[in-house]
């Protein structure tokens, strides 16, 4: 989602700027844009589309400005246009502003502002900030006070979330910056001082990095960094040691970052296994099998909360843990558990997913669960982010850096998770599950088996790339495979597709299905399969293409045009195989629909805002 870097120092801003912003790029946005500040004035570049975009009209400009904010934007209130491009500019022409984050009572601080006489340029709610800023240092005397003391009389007025850079026409040597809710860090150079929201904006000259805490405030110069509490009060901060790699270290060989973490899944899913069973999954000295956190002991209900995939994961979660561990669980999209009234208490346990760490619903979540009294467990792939910090424990998903925004390795590390938390579980209540254990320490060894099923999955792709809808259909695991591998074909084909319970269809959405209609149907639960079958039959005898997904070589007489054959598992552990083709299949059927693949649109790699 939105993205923030900022440069004050030695060096020329403009090439530091464009570079932090590519950096950020794989996060999402729709405009992008700088300010650049010299002598006192500013010099604003923006534009709706690609960062790229920036990079002509800022070399033209020939700035020695050493001072400058930037920033991607992902439209929220108001159009990707360059005019709601950020920074935003205060009427006075003496604050320019960069914002992550959404304030909340932005129209009815607009109003008042527009009854004295303010004129508003764009449609955002972060043209309030630079307003507001004017508005209160242009009040008595414009010389009044520092940027630091009229940043103070703001920043109570706003409600909501907020990560900012700001430039001040009358000091023209400080970059200053807040946060509250959204993330912020200042990172420190050889040749100045860096702000950014991600890490992933830091490039080589970083070498420290400041973790920024909600209500802080920063003031940047080149000679260093001076922070301060909500009140004004000096703050002494740690800094972390940093060393800049490449994120995702590079596309190598591949066209996509997508394609190269669907191959980077059989390492993901080991990595994170190995913390369960103290080092490599099958070396004489692997040890036996034991959770690395503290939890509480067997909870009166599981919750599983996310958005998106890793809600996906839960879902699948909640079969696994309900089946082995026999443990009441329930899986809860964030965004609607927040405000669901949860009947959570002091014997649950709530386990927050997410790849990014970020995401605001699921943080919200968390906050909602600890004011209820729940122990709060977080499965997160980025250290150290909100989520983790947030939680009473942590079981990290070790994917490393996932680029492509569609998720794949880290969704399989997150199912790996939670199958450990189920064995854990299962465990607890003397349930000894030697056989799923054993194929839980191979699982990386059937996913990298079902990597094989790629040519099978490219031939369905060729024939469902030129339909309009797809359904995918599935029953219990297969279902929550099935919820997975539509999400995956519509965020990056746009080609528009549905999952349901296969027993499901009959009761509205069968009259959907006409000749041709691609249907892709999972049938891998196999005491399932008779149920399942005949499901497939009522589509097909419809006029529908089937494509089944199923092992040990069933799936060739239920009416299906082709079959993807994988290497049977567990059967608690199959959604972790069956979602390759299916990752394989979106990621062919985009390919030929010639889709941004990595950077689907309005999409972002983390959603910061609710
Ligand atoms: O960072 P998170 O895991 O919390 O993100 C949750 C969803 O936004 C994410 O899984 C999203 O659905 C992916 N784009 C799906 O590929």
């Amino acid at each position: 989602m939105c993205g923030i870097v900022g440069y004050v120092g030695e060096s020329k801003a403009a090439p530091l700027l464009l570079d932090g912003l590519r950096a950020l790029e794989y996060r999402g946005y729709d405009s992008a844009g700088a300010a650049l500040m010299e002598d006192g004035a500013f010099t604003i570049v923006r534009r709706a589309g690609r960062v790229e975009q920036l990079s002509e009209p800022l070399a033209q400009l020939h700035s020695a400005a050493k001072i400058g904010i930037a920033h991607t934007r992902w439209a929220t209130h108001g159009a990707p246009t360059e005019i709601n491009a950020h920074p935003h500019i205060s009427a006075d022409g003496r604050w320019a502003v960069v914002h992550n984050g959404i304030i909340e009572n932005a129209d009815a601080l607009r109003a008042e502002l527009e009854t004295l006489g303010i004129a508003f340029d764009s449609e955002t709610d972060t043209e309030i900030i630079p307003q507001l800023l004017g508005r209160v240092s242009g009040f008595e005397d414009a010389e009044q006070g520092t940027p630091l003391d009229v940043l103070l009389d703001v920043l109570p007025l706003l409600e909501g979330s907020w990560a900012l850079g700001i430039l001040c026409a009358n000091a023209p040597d400080k970059l200053l910056c807040a946060c509250q809710g959204s993330p912020l860090l200042v990172g420190e150079g050889e040749d100045g001082l860096y702000l950014a929201s991600d890490y992933a904006a830091f490039g080589e000259n970083v070498h420290k990095v400041y973790r920024m805490t909600d209500g802080e405030i920063g003031v940047l110069t080149r000679d260093g960094a001076a922070f301060y509490d909500s009140r004004g009060q000096a703050l002494t901060k740690p800094a972390e040691e940093f060393s800049h790699r490449e994120q995702g270290g590079g596309k190598g060989s591949y066209t996509h970052f997508m394609r190269k973490e669907i191959d980077e899944q059989p390492l993901a899913v080991s990595r994170t296994l190995e913390q369960f069973f103290g080092g490599a999954l099958h070396a004489a000295a692997a040890g036996d099998f034991r959770l690395p956190c503290q939890l509480p002991h067997s909870p009166r209900k599981v919750w599983l909360v996310a958005c998106g995939s890793a809600y996906h994961a839960c879902v699948s979660g909640k079969y696994v843990i309900e089946e082995l561990a026999r443990i009441p669980c329930e899986a809860v999209v964030a965004s609607e558990f927040r405000y669901q009234y949860p009947l959570i208490g002091e014997e649950d346990l709530a386990v927050f997913v997410s790849q990014s760490g970020e995401t605001a619903d699921t943080l919200a979540a968390v906050r909602e669960a600890s004011a209820r009294g729940a122990a709060t467990l977080g499965v997160v792939n980025v250290a150290g982010s909100a989520i983790a910090r947030a939680c009473d424990a942590v079981l990290p998903t070790l994917a490393g850096a996932e680029i492509a925004v569609a998720t794949t390795k880290a969704y399989s590390a997150q199912l790996a998770v939670l199958y450990a938390l189920a064995l854990h579980f299962a465990k607890e209540q003397a349930h000894e599950e030697p056989e799923f254990e054993e194929a839980l320490r191979r699982l990386p060894e059937s996913i990298q088996a079902a990597l094989s099923t790629e040519d099978a999955a490219k031939a369905a792709a060729e024939q469902i790339a030129g339909a309009d809808h797809a359904y995918f259909i599935g029953r219990n695991l297969d279902y929550a495979a099935a919820l997975e591998g539509s999400l995956k074909l519509k965020e990056i084909s746009y080609l528009h597709s549905e999952a349901y319970p296969a027993g499901e269809l009959k009761h509205g959405t069968i009259s959907l299905i006409e000749a041709g209609t691609p249907v892709i149907a999972l049938a891998c639960c196999e005491r399932l399969l008779p149920k399942t079958a005949a499901n497939i039959r009522e589509v097909a005898a419809r006029g529908a293409r089937v494509f089944a997904v199923c092992a040990r070589g069933n799936g060739e007489h239920w009416g299906t045009d082709s079959v993807i054959s994988l290497q049977a598992t567990h059967p608690l552990l199959m959604p972790s195989v069956e979602v390759i083709p299916l990752q394989l299949l979106s990621y062919h059927v985009a390919r030929i629909r010639g889709c941004d693949i990595d950077k689907p649109k309005n999409l972002a790699k983390s959603v910061t805002v609710e």
